[in-house]
């Protein structure tokens, strides 16, 4: 009989054991539910890249929004390379090269140091330039967006 008692309760905790640890490592599976406002994909699958976007051609400069906003780049700046050695925006934006490549000037904040010291080059604090510089597509806004323009520039 305790034999039997004994062997009953190791059934037992087996078993809750078992359903105990099935529960914890149940996977986690997909993504729950949550699903982004650029689509939903499991997180098992890879789906494929977006399509490249459009960016206008000979759209002129874009208006600003707000005062000392950096201007968007009215251009693609596909394979436009930035890097150590070579920095493809200036090779048309420079003071050297602007004129001849018909581009907007950097104007002369883009070679002043931040202690406000002036360089005879563009300073390292605005060589990369797509930190502030973005390309706009003429995408549709995944949200409504009620933003206005400062009255300065309305
Ligand atoms: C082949 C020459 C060329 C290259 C390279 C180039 N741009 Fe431009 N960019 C232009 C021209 C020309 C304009 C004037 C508007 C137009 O005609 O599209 C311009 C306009 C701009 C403007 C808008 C200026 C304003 O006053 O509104 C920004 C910002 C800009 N470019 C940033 C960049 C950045 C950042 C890069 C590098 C990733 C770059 N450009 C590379 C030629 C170039
Ligand atoms: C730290 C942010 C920052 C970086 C980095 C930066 N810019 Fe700017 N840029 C600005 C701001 C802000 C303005 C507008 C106010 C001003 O002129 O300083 C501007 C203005 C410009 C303009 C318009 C000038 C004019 O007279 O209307 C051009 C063209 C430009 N930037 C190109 C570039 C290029 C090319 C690079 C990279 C070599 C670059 N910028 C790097 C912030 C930046």
């Amino acid at each position: 009989m305790k034999r039997f008692v004994l062997a009953v309760m190791a059934v037992a905790v087996t078993f809750t054991g078992f359903v105990h640890s099935e529960d914890a490592q149940a996977p986690i599976r997909g993504i729950g539910g949550v699903e982004s406002l650029r689509g939903a994909s499991e997180l098992e699958t890879t789906r494929p890249a977006d399509a490249l976007k459009r960016f206008p051609r000979d759209q002129g400069t874009i208006d600003s929004d707000y005062v000392y906003q950096p201007p968007l780049v009215p251009h693609t700046i596909r394979n436009y390379e930035v890097s150590l050695n070579v920095n493809k925006c200036l090779s048309c934006h420079s003071w050297k090269n602007a004129k001849e490549m018909g581009a907007t000037k950097i104007s002369v904040t883009h070679y002043q140091t931040r202690e406000g010291q002036v360089l005879s080059d563009v300073s390292p604090r605005r060589y990369f330039c797509l930190q502030c510089h973005v390309p706009q597509a003429d995408a549709k806004p995944l949200v409504e967006n009620e933003f206005q323009r400062v009255d300065a520039l309305q």
